[in-house]
């Protein structure tokens, strides 16, 4: 674990907050957000998601492994005025005990040992956003490790108890060079 950390502390340590935008999952489909409650930027990394949702007013939790991008987090949400409770933590089922939201996000991130821990951590009628990297991706672009690649229509598997709001995997057909070729988009909703 010492190794990741480090990896990703060497990552933070060369980047800056203003080169990550938000998830398309996320920008693309901000009318589905509450206007208010507590929401959970799922290994946010710089946090440009977590960012993206305290600009709109929502509490927000974000965790990450990487202390050092913590840290740039905690800086840049002080500096903007921004509601962001930025924590470094290495996630697990157990850093959910606990912990409830009315949404979740989650993009470039997979754990399959957590969904469940995710769906329950969602309040009734919560939404979890989720965008990451698929095996059938286009681009020959880290990361590479089937473990941490989406199968096809992984999310809908990992996720069938949730309602169904939007979904999006454009695999290998038609033109590849249009669409959404590395990553598999998804929204549901926790049942009342
Ligand atoms: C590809 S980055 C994505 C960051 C951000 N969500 C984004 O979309 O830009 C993956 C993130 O997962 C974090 N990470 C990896 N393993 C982790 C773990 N076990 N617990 C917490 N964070 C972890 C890394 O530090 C890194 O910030």
């Amino acid at each position: 674990m010492e190794a990741v950390i480090n990896k990703w502390n060497h990552i933070y340590s060369r980047t800056d907050q203003e080169r990550y935008p938000a998830t398309q999952v996320l920008t693309e489909n901000e009318f589905l957000l509450p206007l208010t409650g507590d929401v959970l930027d799922l290994a946010c990394g710089l946090g440009a998601n977590a960012v993206f949702l305290a600009e709109r007013g929502l509490a927000v939790t974000a965790w990450d492994i990487s202390f050092v991008a913590i840290d740039k987090l905690k800086d840049y949400a002080v500096q903007q005025g921004l509601n962001i409770n930025a924590c470094q933590e290495k996630i697990a089922a157990a850093s959910f005990i606990q912990c409830s939201f009315d949404v979740i996000v989650v993009s470039r991130f997979l754990d399959r040992t957590l969904s469940d821990a995710i769906i329950g951590a969602l309040r009734p009628g919560g939404l979890l956003f989720y965008q990451t990297f698929t095996r059938e991706k286009v681009s020959p672009e880290p990361p590479n490790n089937p473990d941490y690649l989406l199968t096809e229509n992984e999310l809908l598997t990992q996720f069938s108890p949730l309602r169904l709001i939007f979904y999006r995997e454009n695999a290998l057909i038609g033109n590849q060079l249009r669409g959404l070729r590395n990553e598999a988009q998804f929204i549901g909703r926790k049942r009342n």
